[in-house]
């Protein structure tokens, strides 16, 4: 639906309607993020809007983690934060697993606005970016996409898997990757979408230089330029203790020996070493490992891993469960996690102090 133009000479051209920002939610404050070397708040930290969830209508209410478990590092929320705060598409570049997504939700739970993950993929077709027809009764309605529909409103907008899109998707969302801000529906009626300040998006991928991940295709110059780049790498084995003893524990993981979740940690370091230098084509982000470990509630030790990795070319495979066979996985069935949970000061520290005997049997 075209509106006339209302200057008298132009009477009868058509000119596209323009949809302004939506005043939904409100904002109570700011959220400061630190910078990652000072840990607290200093100069160089940077404010983001902090809304009042209640200030929302139950659809987008809805929306907006209630709690997070994200635990930030390398400087990751930080370097998010600024781009948000520059107006800038930030794009995590990690292997599956690693907490790209989960990073950008933690965003929106940070400023308490509504979280909207759109995944991106080989089969995504360009109206899951703007919307589409659809017949009702005799007529056809527009009906937006969640794309669109969260651009004009406080949010966070995460397009995952951005690179796996097939181009002509790509190409009409390049548009959110502006800073114009603008988001026109060609397929539509043309009108353009003008964006809320305070609609955040964020875009993740998977390298596409790394082996396991071909079929990607390389982001476009076009693409890559617009966007800023943070790399996400492996976490470091300190902040993958405090994520697995988390989900022990707000999962009662209370059979798993404390023991066995050290020899997690370093099997998936020895199963990184070898990604990292080429010899094995798969994934093994945190994701994984969790899993891993939550499957040693319930099953001997090559069961849980069958499960978590038993989906792979049989060569592959075999040199996952051999590295399993680098470990004394049954040299100590106690404690249990939960119990250097309950009865340690710094679970994380005891648990990490065990490492060290731990290489000793490296057999
Ligand atoms: N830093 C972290 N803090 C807390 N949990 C994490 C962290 N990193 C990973 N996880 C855990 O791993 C799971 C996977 O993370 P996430 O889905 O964000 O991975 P991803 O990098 O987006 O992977 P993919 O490329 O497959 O989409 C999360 O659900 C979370 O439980
Ligand atoms: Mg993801």
């Amino acid at each position: 639906m075209l509106r006339k133009s209302e200057h008298p000479e132009q009477r009868e051209v058509l000119e596209p309607i323009v949809v302004h920002p939506e005043k939904v939610g409100k904002q109570t404050g700011v959220v400061k993020v630190a910078t990652p070397d000072a840990f607290t708040y200093g100069p160089k930290g940077v404010e983001l809007p902090k809304y009042d969830p209640e200030s929302f209508p139950e659809s987008d209410r809805v929306k907006i983690p209630k709690e997070s478990t994200f635990i930030d590092h390398d400087g990751l929320l930080y370097s998010v934060a600024v781009d948000l705060k520059r107006g800038k598409v930030p794009m995590m570049w990690g292997p599956s697993g690693v907490g790209k997504t989960q990073l950008a939700r933690h965003m929106a739970f940070l400023m308490q606005v509504p979280f909207e993950r759109i995944p991106l993929g080989e089969t995504s077709e360009r109206e899951d970016v703007t919307g589409h027809y659809e017949l009702k009764g005799s007529t056809t309605e527009w009906v937006q996409s969640r794309l669109a529909r969260s651009f004009g409103r406080p949010g966070v907008i995460c397009i995952d898997e951005w690179n796996a899109a097939p181009p002509a998707v790509l190409h009409v969302a390049r548009p959110v990757l502006d800073d114009s801000a603008q988001l026109a529906l060609d397929a539509y009626d043309g009108r353009i979408l003008l964006k809320h300040e305070h609609n955040f998006v964020i875009a993740t991928g998977n390298p596409d230089w790394m082996p396991q991940y071909a079929g990607l295709l390389p982001l476009s110059e076009a693409d890559a330029d617009r966007l800023s780049h943070i790399s996400v790498g492996w976490p470091e084995t300190v902040i993958e203790a405090e994520i697995l003893l988390n989900h022990i524990k707000s999962r009662d993981l209370d059979r798993v020996p404390a023991w066995q979740v050290v020899c997690g940690l370093m099997a998936w370091q020895d199963l990184r070493s070898n990604i990292d230098d080429g010899s094995l084509g798969i994934t093994a982000g945190t994701r994984s490992l969790m899993n891993f470990v939550e499957l040693l509630q319930y099953h001997p030790v090559r069961e849980a891993m069958s499960k978590v990795y038993e989906r792979m070319d049989s060569q592959s495979f075999s040199k996952v469960m051999h590295v399993l066979d680098h470990h004394n996985w049954d040299k100590y069935q106690n404690p249990t996690a939960t119990d250097l949970i309950a009865e340690s000061e710094d679970p994380i520290v005891e648990l990490l102090s065990r490492i060290s005997e731990e290489g000793d049997d490296v057999g």
